[in-house]
């Protein structure tokens, strides 16, 4: 009886409890399967391929030459603070039931820290993203890109800086017959801070944005284009230039095909719950019907949103 009060606490752990990702049957992960714990970048390779259910500690670092691929029904947890992966990054592709947590990815030349596609039900929280702006905005692809109609995803509690374009919803204004009605998706209690754009970029998509921190994002912060619809509550920027835009243009900044930047058509916003925009001004062009959300949620009181985002997000907080 003890024990299975302790495997259940334990469980409730790993679980995704919040946001899209509790939609759909839920966010599971490896949750009930092996148990293993690797610390080097070849037996972590092979650890996390698999589609039995399974959770990995990380007791990195590591460091990766290429993308470490994710099978379905899988958790992949940082150990303390020592899930570092140096480099390479991971990708979950045609997969459902992942969990990512309490890692610290950095420094992924051409490619994302995390690249999700074609995927239900991820659950990415607790993590570090972090490179450097010394390059243009190409050198590092995003952090978080979801692309490829996924749906049913969970952003929370991540610490998202120092990089060029940080989260990506929907490839190409071109996808919308595969992207249209996918990508519920919620971001909430990230931290970002100085970083060009993208927290997040969406298109086509559903996405709750809520209880979330930026500062100093150089360029833009939400930008909701190609048809979809964000909802924006209890959120604190500050200097943020623009913190929301629903205008389909894609600015110099923000990797377009043509130097002086893409149109594609705008994107709408909600506002829910108030926000701190700080000096930021947006451009919302229009207001959308995107105004709840299917599961409950707490918002953190404004007030309290700078201090409970800083303590709590990144690695080693779970
Ligand atoms: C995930 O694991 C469950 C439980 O073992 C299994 O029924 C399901 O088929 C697995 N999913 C995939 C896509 O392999
Ligand atoms: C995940 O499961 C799906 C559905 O069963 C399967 O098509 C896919 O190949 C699996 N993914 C991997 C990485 O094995
Ligand atoms: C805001 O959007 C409008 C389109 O409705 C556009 O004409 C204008 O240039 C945008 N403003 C900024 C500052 O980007
Ligand atoms: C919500 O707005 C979108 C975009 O205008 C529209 O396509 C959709 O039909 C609307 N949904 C409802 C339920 O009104």
């Amino acid at each position: 009886m003890k024990l299975a009060l302790v495997l259940a606490a334990f469980l409730t752990l790993v679980i995704a409890q919040d946001g899209y990702a509790s939609q759909n049957g839920g966010t599971t992960g490896g949750a009930g399967g092996t148990t293993t714990t690797v610390s080097a970048a070849a037996a972590f390779q092979t650890a996390i391929k698999s589609n039995t259910p399974k959770v990995v500690f990380l007791k990195g670092p590591i460091t990766l030459s290429s993308q470490a691929s994710i099978g379905n029904n899988t958790s992949i947890i940082g150990v303390g603070t020592s899930g570092v992966i140096n480099g390479g990054g991971l990708r979950t592709v045609g997969t459902s039931n992942v969990i990512i947590r309490n890692l610290v990815i950095s420094k992924v030349k051409g490619n994302d820290g995390i690249t999700v596609q074609r995927a239900r039900n991820i659950w990415i929280d607790h993590n570090e993203f972090f490179s450097d702006t010394d390059h243009g905005f190409d050198f590092y692809d995003g952090q978080v890109d979801l692309t490829h109609a996924c749906d049913f995803i969970t952003v929370s509690w991540n610490y998202f800086h120092d990089h060029y374009k940080s989260s990506l919803i929907g490839a190409d204004p071109g996808d919308g017959k595969e992207d249209t009605g996918k990508y519920h998706i919620t971001y909430h209690h990230n931290r970002w801070n100085n970083v060009h754009t993208r927290t997040p970029a969406m298109r086509f998509a559903h996405v709750h944005s809520y209880n979330n921190l930026f500062d100093n994002i150089v360029s833009q912060g939400i930008h909701s284009r190609s048809f979809a619809q964000v909802l924006i509550e209890g959120n604190v920027f500050s200097n943020t230039k623009e913190p929301v835009s629903t205008y389909g243009f894609v600015i110099p900044d923000d990797s377009p095909a043509n130097p002086s930047g893409d149109f594609e058509p705008d994107g709408f916003a909600n506002l829910g719950a108030a926000n701190d925009f700080g000096t930021g001004k947006n451009n919302i062009t229009a207001t959308g019907n995107f105004t709840s959300v299917p599961y409950s949620y707490t918002l953190t009181p404004l007030s309290s949103v700078r201090s409970t985002v800083t303590a709590g997000a990144g690695v080693g907080k779970i």
